[in-house]
């Protein structure tokens, strides 16, 4: 047990009762955690508790000093000018950081990039860049310092330097079922990309049924904390919510999410993901400095795109990282498993519904995510969708491609596939993946790019 100035079971009650924490209090309950002094089993109990009662603005603003103070805070100092940064809450088929990482850096802006593994039904940056042979997510503080520095971006996972109080309120969140709660996820969040060296981060909230905020309603709470505690924190950021009902872009799984973002930046247009890049892109270019209007942002990016400037970035980032670039030439050098069954369209009509959750869930059910944080994944396998919502289909048409790493395993999860997609006879509404950038307590419309 931690020495005490103050009692776990005392702090536990007074939240289940609904009463604010002192700064003393939290800091006291953020360092016994993290040191082991404080049992696993009563942190669960405090989290809980704060599930379900909730922390002011205050509080969550103390929590998230204590956790940037639980690690080592980056200065970043031989970089010159604001480090701006992108973080999502997760989603599936989000392998955004991938194609706007080295979009940005290939206008001058410096991105230290700290993501994270696929955790529950969605996906991790670091899982993906992961299923590119020799790519090392491990790089130690001065080598990572180094790359941002050489390239405009380097991305890594956390370390045990960086907010360790987050690894383990995460790991134990996640098994206790109390990742959907605001004011820890602004904990989670600011902690790490303070302690990681950003002056500046925009913010992909992901709403609908297969994120952690299930509506815009939630989303928009969940920014307007953000943007409170970062304004405490001198954190510049913009909040964007974005919609997750159906997976991101084509494909979902490791190796076939990096070839899916190789092929965006040599050009190939795939809505969702051009739309959400440039968008967040945008936002990041304003914070940094790098643009002053918008219109100029766009300009800058799309530029980069298809002039295959963010290419050439990508394979500077992919080799600086011991990545082996021969990849971005030939995406066939990524390993995609054998075992391929094809989903077919049960009768005729329009997609009109593809279950982001359950996709999300049979990826893991493939290999491609882990249920538990130790498991090792099988960056091979996953989903390729070959229609999306809003598309036409025959009867029997092929709508998606199940890469698996076993037939038995494919032919279940082609199953569980064909349940998780809709077809209906009248063509859904289309719906733009932007929902809009929350600025004073509103939703303002971004027009589109
Ligand atoms: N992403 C994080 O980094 N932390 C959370 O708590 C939720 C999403």
């Amino acid at each position: 047990m931690a020495e005490s100035s103050f009692s776990a079971v005392d702090i536990i009650a007074r939240k289940q009762s609904g009463a604010a924490l002192t700064p003393e209090e939290i800091a006291w309950w953020v360092k016994g955690a993290t040191r082991g002094e404080i049992p696993d089993y009563q942190t669960s109990a405090f989290l809980m508790a704060v599930f379900f009662r909730g922390m002011n603005v205050k509080e969550t603003r103390y929590l998230t000093s204590a956790m940037i103070d639980s690690g080592r805070r980056l200065r970043l100092g031989t970089i010159n000018g604001i480090k701006v940064d992108k973080h999502s809450t997760g989603g599936v088929g989000d392998k955004i950081s991938l194609i706007l990482g080295p979009l940005v850096a290939s206008v001058g802006a410096h991105i230290p990039m700290i993501s994270g593994r696929g955790l529950g039904h969605t996906g991790g940056t670091l899982d993906k860049l992961e299923s590119i042979p020799g790519f090392r997510t491990g790089l130690k503080v001065r080598a990572f310092e180094g790359v941002v520095r050489k390239v405009g971006i380097a991305i890594i996972g956390q370390t045990d330097e960086i907010a360790p109080a987050d690894r383990k309120f995460y790991a134990i969140r996640d098994v206790t079922s109390t990742v959907r709660c605001p004011p820890l996820m602004v904990g989670s969040i600011l902690s790490k990309k303070i302690a990681s060296g950003a002056d500046a981060v925009v913010f992909d909230i992901k709403c609908g049924e297969g994120a952690f905020m299930r509506n815009a309603r939630e989303g928009k709470n969940l920014a307007g904390l953000l943007i409170k505690v970062a304004s405490t924190l001198a954190l510049k950021v913009s909040a964007v919510l974005t919609r997750m009902e159906e997976p991101l872009g084509t494909c979902v799984g490791n190796a076939l999410e990096v070839r899916e973002s190789i092929e965006v930046l040599k050009g190939r247009f795939v809505e969702d993901l051009v739309d959400l890049s440039l968008t967040l892109g945008a936002e990041m270019l304003l914070l940094s400095g790098r643009a002053r209007k918008r219109d100029e942002a766009l300009r800058l990016l799309r530029t980069a795109l298809l002039g295959g400037k963010a290419l050439q970035k990508f394979r500077e980032m992919v080799e600086a990282q011991g990545g082996d670039p021969r990849v971005v030439d030939d995406p066939g050098r990524l390993r995609v498993a054998g075992h391929t069954r094809t989903v077919k369209a049960s009768k005729a009509g329009f997609v009109a519904d593809i279950d982001a959750l359950e996709v999300g869930k049979i990826a893991v059910a493939l290999g491609a995510g882990r249920t538990r944080a130790e498991e090792d994944i099988d960056h091979s396998v996953g989903i390729e969708f070959l229609k999306k919502k809003g598309h036409r289909v025959a009867e029997g048409e092929p709508i998606a491609v199940v890469y698996a790493a076993s037939a038995a395993r494919g032919r279940r999860c082609a199953a569980l596939l064909a349940d998780a997609i809709r077809i209906a006879v009248r063509k859904p509404e289309p719906k733009r993946v932007i929902i809009g950038r929350v600025s004073s307590g509103r939703i303002e419309e971004l027009p589109p790019v």
